[in-house]
Parts: C-alpha cells; structure tokens; sequence
C-alpha cells in the first residue's frame, strides 16, 4: 500500500514543491502520494501549487482546528505528515497519533536557534546576531514540543562574516530543497523509523559537504597565543 501524505504549509511552499518534485519522479510516486495540501493561511502561496499539480487543499479554520484535524485527516486517509513552513502548533492528539509519522523541517541546527517564536526569518536574524560561524537545516520527527523531536539529519551551511540573513536564509534554503524531500519520502517508505526508545532507525550515515570533525586539520598550537605586539 503506498503511503498517503499531507503536507502542512503556512507561506510560499516552496518545500512543498521540492517534496511534489522528488516524489513525482520515476517510481516514487508509486510509493508516496501527496494527498493533502492543508493550511492556515488562506494566502499561502502553497495553494497554487497545490492546484497546480492536482493536489487537494483543506484551508484549516485556526480556531476550530483542534477538534477537526485528525478528522479532516483521516477523511483523507492519510498516513504521513510532513510539516513544511507550518508555523502553527499541531494539536498533541494529532502528534500523538502520528508518532514516527510526522516531521518537520526547521532553518538551523536544532536545538540551537529553535522552539516557540523562532520560525522563518526570525532564525537567520538571530543566526546571524549570535555571530555563529555555521547554521544549517534539520529534519526532525515531530513531538508536542516545537522543533524538539528526535532528530533525523542535520545538513550545515557556513555563515561568512558579510552574510544578511537574507544570504543566510537563501543557503539554508537551497539546502533544505534538496535534504527534505529525501527523508519525506525514507520516512513514508518505513525506511526511516522511529523506535520505541525515541531513537531514530534506518538512518543512512551523515555525508557532510564542507569539513567532518573526523578530518579537521589539526588546529595549530598557538591558537589562542594573544597576538604578538
Ligand atoms: C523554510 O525555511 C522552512 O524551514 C521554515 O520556513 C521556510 C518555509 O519556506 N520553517 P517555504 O514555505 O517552504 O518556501
């Protein structure tokens, strides 16, 4: 039986697109259908693109949407959720029922510069005031606290002392495009699991682009020596 998903976009949804991208090539779409398209926003420029490639949409009433989630969910019989720019909380019956079935996707290297509040430009403003020299994108599966649950991969992406957080949020951005919709499609496979001891499962190995701590050079000696005068 292939899986059933519903993507939960609040803004532009470009997320949503890289994940319709991925799963419409070759035999994923035979594995993972995008069922769902639900919002909070009536605006949400996830909608056209929704549209666009024939996916139902549901424009959730925030106010009322804690008795009708998983009604509107199991009307659409849906077995995954991936949160995608969804800046509300999720009702904890919902997360609870979907436990190492719902996911989401933050804009840092959580737990740094995550939990309430710190969501879309927020993160890279912060980012960039924190003077960190490394940000980058994670794939977490989704738990009653914001942007807590276990953590499924991490990609980093460096931050250059010029950087806007406009620079920083384009970066991680194109990073989450491509990381994203691979562990979607891993996790409503049930190639990635979550165990019962919260521990994730079928993980590939971390592939980092840029350095690993394994092959840092070895720093040199006179590191911290004050500067001569
Ligand atoms: C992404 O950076 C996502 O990680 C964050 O909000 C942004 C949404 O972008 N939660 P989009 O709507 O997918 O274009």
């Amino acid at each position: 039986m292939s899986a059933r998903l519903a993507v939960f976009c609040s803004g532009g949804g470009s997320n949503f697109q890289a994940i319709l991208d991925y799963l419409s090539l070759g035999t994923r779409s035979s594995r993972v259908e995008v069922a769902l398209m639900a919002t909070d926003r009536k605006d949400a420029g996830a909608i056209a693109r929704a549209r666009q490639s024939a996916v139902p949409v549901a424009i959730m009433d925030v106010a009322s949407r804690t008795d009708g989630l998983g009604a509107l969910l199991a009307a659409h019989d849906i077995t995954h959720i991936a949160l995608a720019g969804y800046i509300r909380f999720v009702p904890t019956d919902v997360t609870a029922s979907f436990r190492g079935r719902i996911v989401n996707i933050h804009p840092a290297l959580l737990p740094a510069f995550g939990g309430p509040g710190m969501y879309g430009q927020r993160v890279h403003v912060a980012v960039r005031a924190a003077g960190v020299t490394v940000t980058g994108a994670t794939v977490h599966f989704v738990d009653a606290a914001y942007d807590h649950g276990p953590i499924i991969a991490q990609w980093p992406v460096p931050v250059f002392p010029d950087d806007s957080a406009d620079d920083i949020a384009r970066r991680v951005l194109d990073v989450e495009h491509a990381l994203y919709p691979r562990v979607v499609h891993d996790v409503a496979t049930g190639r990635i699991t979550l165990g019962s001891d919260d521990c994730v499962q079928g993980r590939p190995a971390p592939k980092l682009p840029f350095f690993s701590l394994r092959d840092a050079p070895a720093l040199p000696d006179d590191l911290l020596d004050p500067p001569a005068s």
